[in-house]
């Protein structure tokens, strides 16, 4: 009597087998989960993160709209498009974020002293948080500025006698 030596060998390496096959899947599993947290990571570097703002100016001197909403501590990438016919000497526009407490009136007077030259922006942009290229009718430009601190921002078209219609805000939120 006793035990059968075969018989506990083939226990053994059944229990072997299965104690492997378990270890294994947990593997793979964890591997799965490795994999997916991969992605996941490269999937938040590739989104542009941040906000996309879209804005035209036409032909009748007026933006599309007179607010946009962005939130702070992001990029903002603005599409401006001058969905108009017009040249831009005749019916230019463009996107000029301002720096808080600048007089609007003081600026575009300034823009257009300064003229076609500095493309209608004054004093190197010391005023300006960002702006656009002046377009003409059919041109789009594309400009990536960090947003700045929260608050509310005017925006212009610095053509000459373009801000007193072509004007709005930009509110940065927390
Ligand atoms: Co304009």
């Amino acid at each position: 009597m006793g035990l059968n030596p075969n018989h506990d060998m083939r226990t053994y390496l059944i229990v072997t087998t299965i104690a492997l096959m378990l270890s294994s899947c947990g593997e793979s599993k964890k591997e799965e989960k490795t994999a997916l947290k991969i992605g996941q990571t490269s999937t938040q570097v590739e989104a542009p993160s941040g906000t996309a703002l879209a804005l035209s100016g036409n032909d009748m001197m007026q933006f599309d709209k007179n607010e946009l909403l962005a939130k702070g501590g992001e990029k903002i990438t603005l599409t401006f498009r001058h969905v108009g016919q017009l040249d831009k000497r005749v019916m230019g526009h463009n996107f000029v974020l301002l720096k808080p407490g600048t007089d609007i009136t003081g600026f575009a007077n300034e823009a257009a002293s300064a003229g076609e030259a500095s493309d209608w922006i004054p004093n190197d942009g010391v005023q300006v948080i960002a702006h656009t290229k002046m377009l003409g009718g059919g041109q789009t430009d594309v400009i990536t500025f960090d947003a700045p601190e929260p608050g509310v921002y005017d925006f212009i078209c610095s053509f000459p006698g373009h801000s007193a219609m072509m004007r709005g805000t930009l509110t940065i939120t927390e």
